[in-house]
């Protein structure tokens, strides 16, 4: 459906050297789907989207929608931003305030070239309060709604339209936490109920894994991974993305037995050798980091018996931090400190050893030297 490829957005700056914000990105998202933009504050997630949008003129690359090329470098084509029919919601949705709800919405037909009739415009204005569940409030001032209803109130805004592709940046980062959490969900249910093909521009991880089919994760410009919320937590395949993406612990290590065909190897680390998951092959002495996420580290007092493809660590407890659905444990071992993830029934002191179970599968191995 929608298709962006090696697309390269510059600003000029001050000082001469062209500022390279995004740089290369391609990716697909197939109709229906909601696919995100990752990644920290500056790294090209909003040029991306404005890019796509035609409200930057990117320096090369191609944007396709359902087939038709609304930007090519190559082919010299650049569709404006208003003839491309897509809905746009900023981070600073701007309503108008001296408009009621429906006034709000109608608006974008209001202004069209062919205007529609009264009714049409009635109609398709109370369908799209409708599905985000505002047509009770059609009547009230947009000034007099809630933060969330003012989000939703935007969106419709958008949708009234019946926009092709449906670009959202960061559109629930004005609201309290709550809230955002909530509007996960509805975010959720309209975009399938729609069936709204949709970029959504992101810094936060969880939002990203809560609301997406599939995620790019960008840094300096560059889209680094692509892949499904799962596969981005579970398998990820740059130090960045493991880094940004969740928290973890990152243990420096050599192969020392290369890919036996399982997608493992063993390497050594400082806490001796280990079985970890590699996606990518490696050989004998190439140097690597491995991602293990605090709550793939098993704790127990007792030392368990190793069973195949898994390791087991002896540490001592540093520190622990009481956070009411778990407790989080700082393990030593050595001159290293792990940071494991354990059920607030776990009651060890601290100084005193512990155990530490990661299966292999969950030691996951990034390519890179230390
Ligand atoms: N209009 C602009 N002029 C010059 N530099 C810009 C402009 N907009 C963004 N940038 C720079 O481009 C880079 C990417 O910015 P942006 O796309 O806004 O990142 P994000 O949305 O991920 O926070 C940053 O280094 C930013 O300072
Ligand atoms: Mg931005």
């Amino acid at each position: 459906m929608l298709n962006v490829t090696a697309l390269c957005t510059e600003y000029a700056s001050a000082g001469g050297q062209p500022v390279k914000a995004a740089q290369d990105v391609t990716f697909e998202v197939p109709a229906g789907k909601l696919f995100t933009l990752l990644g920290p504050s500056g790294c090209g997630k909003t040029t991306t989207l404005r890019s796509i949008a035609g409200l930057e003129r990117p320096k090369t690359g191609e944007v396709r929608v359902a087939e038709r090329v609304v930007f090519s470098s190559e082919q010299g084509i650049f569709v404006p931003p208003n003839q491309r029919n897509f809905g746009m919601v900023f981070q600073s949705y701007a309503i108008w305030p001296h408009m009621n709800v429906f006034q709000n919405v109608a608006f974008p037909l209001e202004v069209r070239k062919q205007r529609p009739s009264r009714k049409e415009i009635a109609d398709k204005v109370m369908r799209v309060l409708g599905a985000v569940q505002l047509e009770e409030l059609a009547e009230r001032d947009a000034t007099k709604l809630s933060g969330g209803q003012q989000q939703r109130l935007a969106l419709a805004r958008a949708l009234v339209m019946e926009p092709q592709l449906l670009l959202l940046d960061e559109p629930l980062s004005n609201l309290d936490a709550k809230l955002r959490h909530r509007m996960r969900f509805e975010l959720k249910r309209m975009q399938r109920d729609l069936n709204l093909t949709t970029i959504y521009v992101t810094h936060d991880q969880s939002e990203a894994l809560a609301l997406s089919h599939e995620i790019a994760v960008m840094n300096e410009g560059r889209i680094v991974q692509i892949g499904s919320p799962r596969d981005i937590y579970e398998r990820p395949r740059d130090r960045f993305v493991a880094d940004f993406v969740g928290t973890t612990n990152f243990l420096d290590a050599t192969v020392i037995s290369a890919n036996s065909g399982n997608g493992r190897c063993q390497v050594s680390t400082r806490f001796g050798a280990l079985d970890v998951q590699c996606d990518e092959p490696f050989r004998q002495n190439d140097t690597l980091v491995v991602s293990i996420r605090p709550e793939d580290i098993e704790l127990s007092e007792q030392r368990p018996d190793r069973i195949d493809g898994e390791n087991i660590v002896a540490g001592t407890v540093h520190a622990k931090a009481f956070l009411g659905e778990y407790l989080d444990f700082q393990v030593k071992v050595g001159e290293n400190i792990l940071l494991a993830r354990a059920h607030p029934s776990l009651r060890t002191p601290v100084g005193e050893p512990i155990h530490m179970r990661m299966k292999a599968e969950k030691c996951v191995a990034i390519p890179g030297a230390h």
